[in-house]
């Protein structure tokens, strides 16, 4: 007799199906489970939303999902030992960095998640707004508390990057790279922004709030027309519609793994991921900083994660903050 998968769960197999029969015997030998604790987990999920077709001799068939995020199904499957094992899931919120800075005034650990249907006040980077509609993205903050001092806690930016499309790719096979500092991209649009805020005292960081926007289900007329020449989602980019839950989770996984090795063997290992996920590594760019508009070839990231641009003359300067644009 096979082993019972370990860590599957009940969506992941009806997902792995693509609309097809699932008996209630596989179900029951794959989760190790009797065959009334499938009937359970399938009601249940049906209280849920999620509707499925059954049929005597070939089972179950999931038809349709709720696009609702739902408290209890993000925990049920949430394979992170602390990250997203505390979670808030808001209707509508300003913004999901706000929701999440309170909580981390009011003592909320590290690891707490904050995620919104909508944002009516979505931030950026450099005060930009960003859009957030109403069940179409993952719209989420996560707490930190890294015990790295302020000047490095961008390269947390560099890490969620990587968690972020390593999630993106697994659960939606659907391959973006990473703009420097803090863009996924598909194809050269955007399809996830990452915003990074700090909480300091005497230079001491108090909390981090890592902030994650990803267009997961948008179709194009989602998308503000000003944007949409260089917007798109996951959902238009891989022709499927995304499990938002599924996503999350694996992002939580992805996160927690990529964040206990930094804290072991600090940038190294994750700037070599980082790099080779990077559309922007030997690519010419244009650096826009608060200074100057300048341009080179990057070259790669130094030890703090600060973007190497060799210039014309030869000379290789870090960039540790700004915009860039890419050339050819
Ligand atoms: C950027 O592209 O400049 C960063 C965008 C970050 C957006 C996310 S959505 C969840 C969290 N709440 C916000 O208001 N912003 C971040």
């Amino acid at each position: 007799m096979k082993e019972p998968e370990q860590d599957i769960t009940l969506l992941e197999m009806f997902h792995e199906q693509s609309g097809q029969y699932l008996s209630g015997e596989e179900i029951s030998r794959r989760l190790s489970i009797s065959r009334s604790a499938v009937w359970k987990q399938i009601n249940k999920l049906r209280a849920a939303g999620y509707e499925f077709e059954a049929l005597p001799r070939l089972g179950y068939r999931l038809v349709d999902q709720p696009d609702k995020l739902q408290p209890q199904y993000l925990l049920d499957g949430m394979k992170s030992r602390t990250f997203g094992q505390v979670i808030h899931v808001m209707n509508t919120t300003t913004s999901t960095q706000e929701d999440a800075r309170r909580l981390a005034e009011e003592g909320a650990d590290g690891g707490t998640l904050v995620i919104a249907e909508e944002q009516t006040s979505g931030r950026g980077r450099m005060g930009r707004k960003f859009h957030s509609p109403r069940g179409k993205g993952i719209w989420m903050s996560l707490i930190l508390k890294p015990k790295q001092p302020l000047h490095l806690t961008q390269q947390l930016t560099l890490l969620t990057g990587v968690a972020v499309c390593r999630a993106i790719m697994t659960c939606c096979n659907v391959k973006t790279d990473i703009k420097w500092p803090n863009d996924i991209l598909y194809q050269g649009k955007k399809v996830c922004g990452i915003l990074l805020e700090s909480a300091t005292e005497d230079e001491r960081v108090r909390y981090c709030i890592a902030g994650i926007g990803i267009s997961a289900n948008l179709k194009e007329t989602d998308f503000p027309e000003n944007i949409r020449s260089v917007a798109t989602s996951v959902r238009l980019a891989g022709g499927q519609t995304v499990d938002r839950t599924i996503l999350i989770q694996t992002i939580m996984a992805e996160m927690e793994q990529l964040y206990e090795l930094y804290n072991e063997q600090g940038l190294a290992p994750i700037a070599a991921l980082w790099e080779a996920l990077s559309g922007t590594v030997g690519r010419e760019v244009e650096v826009r900083t608060s200074r100057d508009v300048t341009s080179g070839i990057a070259t790669g990231l130094n030890h703090d994660g600060a973007l190497l641009v060799r210039h014309p003359d030869g000379e290789v300067i870090p960039v540790y903050s700004g915009d860039i644009i890419l050339g050819s």
